[in-house]
């Protein structure tokens, strides 16, 4: 059975309490719903993996409640504190090595760094914080769909994928930016983007006064969880139409339609305005809205890459990659 329980203050209790023993808890955080699971706890992490039907153990994020939390378990060098301060709480996940000796008894499970030497590590916003500090641990959280599909944006979206393989919901709502987190890794004085997400990496630069390093290989190796494809339909997907084709749904963006977009079998825009914050907002939502209106084939209008755009078009591309046996 799976409760889905509004998020109020009384929420807090039962939430902590499910995951002290190795439960799951689907948690509303500013990005997407994430399916959490207490960080020290081996079962409840298993649980994650087996809940979204995982394949491979890739390594998870740790939510901490505020910086102290995160400095019992990672080192921060000058440049990575520079950013947590300046982005926590928000859509920035660092990547830092782990402490060898970390300052509590209730370590991070090595199944959430997949046995790496680096833990992924972010503080997100809103009341998910008071979960993590009443449980005075980190939790685990990957975004709570199965395994390959689109990124839940509400708690429906949540129920819909993993009802009956979870113990709670906390429905706080849409999440307000609709992408997962931008993730960094710092070494030495370069930053590395390994995924772009809900902070524009031009954000990131402007604060640093330096360029993201963006190499993609490199990217695939040091963040394997980003599979070519993921974020995946039942419908194919098309990018970059110039025109729909009959039976096409239509993704749309901005002002101004292509050519055939009146046939379309559904049509939703992402922004009328062309705004990327609110079509990043609105993306995985309205991929399964379109979804759900039957097209063989999702046709996605152009999408400009600066801000947000690159995230949009990072998880698009993801979203048209042929399905391989992980999808
Ligand atoms: O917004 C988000 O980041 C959401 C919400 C729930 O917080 N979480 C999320 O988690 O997107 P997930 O598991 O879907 O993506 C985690 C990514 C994966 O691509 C994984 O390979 C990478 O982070 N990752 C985790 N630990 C890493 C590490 N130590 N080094 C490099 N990449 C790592
Ligand atoms: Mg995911």
């Amino acid at each position: 059975m799976t409760q889905i329980v509004k998020f109020d203050d009384n929420a807090v209790a039962g939430a902590v309490e499910i995951l002290r023993r190795g439960g799951l808890v689907a948690i509303p955080t500013e990005t997407v719903y994430g399916l959490a699971a207490d960080a020290s706890h081996g079962e409840g992490v298993a649980g994650i993996f087996a809940a979204k039907g995982r394949p491979q153990f890739n390594p998870l994020i740790a939510h901490v409640a505020n910086i102290d939390m995160a400095e019992r378990y990672v080192n921060f060098d000058p440049l990575s504190r520079k950013l947590a301060e300046t982005f926590w709480p928000g859509p920035l996940t660092l990547v830092l090595p782990l402490k060898e000796k970390q300052g509590t008894d209730r370590p991070i499970h090595p199944l959430v760094t997949a046995g790496l030497d680096t833990l992924a590590i972010r503080m997100p916003h809103g009341r998910v914080r008071d979960v993590i500090k009443v449980l005075d641990s980190p939790v685990a959280a990957p975004s709570a769909n199965r395994s390959g599909r689109i990124s839940p944006t509400s708690a429906q979206a949540v129920y819909d994928g993993l009802g009956g393989r979870i113990d709670m919901i906390l429905d706080a709502g849409p999440c307000g930016v609709g992408v997962e987190s931008t993730i960094v890794k710092v070494e030495g004085d370069t930053l590395r983007l390994l995924r772009p997400g809900g902070l524009a990496a031009e954000e990131i630069e402007t604060a640093i006064g330096a360029r993201l390093e963006r190499t993609a290989h490199a990217a695939a190796i040091q963040a394997p969880g980003m599979m070519a494809s993921h974020y995946a339909p039942d419908a194919a997907m098309r990018l970059d139409v110039r025109e729909v084709r009959p039976g096409e749904a239509l993704l749309a963006f901005g002002p101004d339609r292509v050519r055939g977009a009146g046939k379309a079998k559904a049509l939703l825009n992402l922004s009328a305005t062309g705004n990327l914050r609110e079509a990043a907002s609105n993306l995985f939502d309205f991929m399964r809205k379109l979804d759900a209106a039957g097209a063989a084939t999702i046709a996605v209008e152009p999408i400009p890459s600066g801000g947000l755009g690159e995230a949009i078009n990072d998880r698009l591309k993801r979203a048209a990659a042929p399905r391989d046996e992980y999808s």
